[in-house]
Order: C-alpha cells, then structure tokens, then sequence
C-alpha cells in the first residue's frame, strides 16, 4: 500500500495537483482527518508493509450518515477527487461515494485476491511468500518427526491465499472455504498420503473454512498414522517485506490511478489484468464475485501424490 500512495502522491505533484492523504481510513475519512502530502512526506517507506497512513474498520461508513459525512469533510478541505486503496469492503464504500457524485477512483489492496477487476491485488504476493517461508519452514519438523502439521493462513472468505501458498509449499491437503471439507475427508486425505509411504503431511487451511486448531481437535482421535501439531499464521501474513512485484504493482495502480483522475474520470478500479494496467466499472466490481480457478485446486490434489 505505502508504494501505491508515494506513487499517486509522485505522479499526481507531477501532474499539478495537490495531494491529502486521509489517516486511518474511512474511519478519518468521517472525520476529515486530511494531511497534505508533499514528494518528501513519502520518501522512505516504498519498502514497508501496511500503509503509514494507517487504516480503520469503519462500520459507520456504510450508513447514509456516515457517508455523507465523508463528504461535507471533503467538502470544507476543498479535496475534488478520491482515491481509495483497499478490499471489497473500502471498494464499496468508494462505490458509495462515487454514486454521491464524488469523483473516485480504486486501486484493489488485500491478501485475499478477491476483488473483481485485478487478477492480482496489492500485498498479495508479499503475503503469500510469508506463508511460503512458514511452510517451509515447518516442513523441517514436519519431515524429521514424521509429523502432520496444519497451518492455518488468512482468508475470511477466500480461498487464494490458502491455495496459491498450498500448491507452491507442496502441501498434501488444503482446505479452503470455497468448498466444503470436514474433519472426515481431511483425516481420510492424511491417512491416504500416510499410506502412499509419505514420512510426513502439510496441511493449509484457510481461516474461513475452519479454524486449524478446532480442526485438530477434532483429528485428534482420528487414526491419520501421523502425530498432528497445529500452527495458526494470522496477522503475521500482512507483515515483512513487500516483494518486488508487490512495489511494482503498487506503484503502477498508484500512477495510473491519477492519470484516471486527470483524465476526469469516476467510478472505476485500476487492477492489473493479464499483465496490462485497465479500469473496470466499480459498480460491476462490488456487484460480481471472484471465484477461484477450480483448475488450480484439482492441480493441487495431484501434484499432491
Ligand atoms: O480481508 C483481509 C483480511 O486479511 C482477511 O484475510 C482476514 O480475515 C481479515 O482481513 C483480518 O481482519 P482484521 O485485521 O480486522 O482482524
């Protein structure tokens, strides 16, 4: 996120405007919590993860009130134009706004790889090579102790993460929310690879599917040949170092998010899609879901062998 604002805050003093940046979301959104951002104010932080603009759950930006709220704070600074960086959620909300006539424009950041638009979010690939480093990680103890570990990585409703860092970890099972596993099938799936002669299994599981360590539990009488230990991820997947790809993608959606504004234009998600830079209508963003590549988990069954 921080590659993305120094590039909009950049290319938009190039391009003569004035730049704000909001701190702590929609949440300071509400309250017009603005601070104007020269090209110094973003020098040295393309290399952290998070934003330094801070962020906030803002439950109240989703009523009438809360909105309009946004916009009598945008008003009084005098600020024509929007841009939001965030998930579905904030993309709703510049939906939102942009249908209150204000002038916005989005740019998909969230480790979930679930926004509509962008085949590839900002932090996504930062978050997945966090998980792959645990994986890999845990595939020491896993190996020389002959042990199934299952480690639960984020994903509230979306399978990706799980997927993408299950098929590059070499992960035996992976659970994901998108289709419905229970403790019956995993524990067959383990016992299956403990029978094909493996010394040890990695399981993923997306937090919106089950909890990792409740699935433990409840594996915990099962006969899988292995002795189970549990590893949950959480937040530490949002932390380290943004990749390069995540600093490259961050900066082009922040630089072609102002040649949006330049250009006028409202309404639309900057995403990058089959390696081109291209806009979609956030209306058609907020409204359509991103479904997983089915292919990719059937892929992931097999190489699991
Ligand atoms: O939506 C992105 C995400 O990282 C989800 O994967 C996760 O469930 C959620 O945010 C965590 O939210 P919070 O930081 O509010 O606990």
């Amino acid at each position: 996120m921080n590659a993305a604002i120094r590039a909009i805050v950049r290319t938009g003093v190039e391009a003569g405007f004035e730049a704000f940046g909001v701190r702590d979301g929609f949440e300071g959104l509400m309250d017009g919590r603005f601070v104007q951002l020269g090209a110094r104010d973003v020098g040295g932080i393309i290399q952290s993860a998070g934003t330094f603009l801070c962020s906030a759950r803002a439950p109240e930006f989703t009523t009438d009130a809360g909105q309009q709220r946004a916009l009598d704070a945008l008003a009084r600074r005098g600020l024509d134009a929007l841009v939001v960086i965030g998930g579905n959620g904030s993309l709703a909300g510049a939906h939102a706004l942009h249908s209150r006539g204000l002038p916005v424009v989005g740019v998909a950041s969230t480790i979930d790889n679930d926004v509509h638009g962008a085949d590839i979010a900002v932090g996504v690939d930062t978050a997945l090579n966090v998980a792959l480093e645990a994986i890999d990680r845990l595939r020491a103890t896993a190996s020389s102790h002959r042990r199934a570990m299952l480690v639960e990585v984020m994903g509230r409703s979306s399978g990706y993460l799980a997927l993408m860092a299950g098929i590059a970890g070499g992960a035996e099972v992976i659970v994901i929310p998108e289709i419905d596993t229970g403790p019956d099938d995993v524990a067959a799936d383990i016992r299956q690879m403990y029978e094909r002669g493996k010394n040890h299994a990695i399981i993923v599981v997306a937090e919106g599917a089950r909890s990792a360590s409740v699935l433990a539990d409840r594996l915990a009488n099962a006969d899988v040949g292995f002795a189970l230990r549990t590893t949950t991820l959480g937040h530490v997947q949002r932390g380290g170092t943004p990749t390069v790809f995540d600093r490259l993608l961050g900066t082009r959606l922040g630089a072609a998010a102002v040649d949006q504004c330049k250009r006028g234009a409202s309404g639309v998600l900057v995403g990058q899609q089959r390696g081109e830079i291209v806009t979609t209508p956030l209306r058609e963003v907020v409204t359509t879901p991103r479904a997983l590549d089915p292919t990719l988990l059937q892929l992931a069954r097999v190489l699991a062998r």
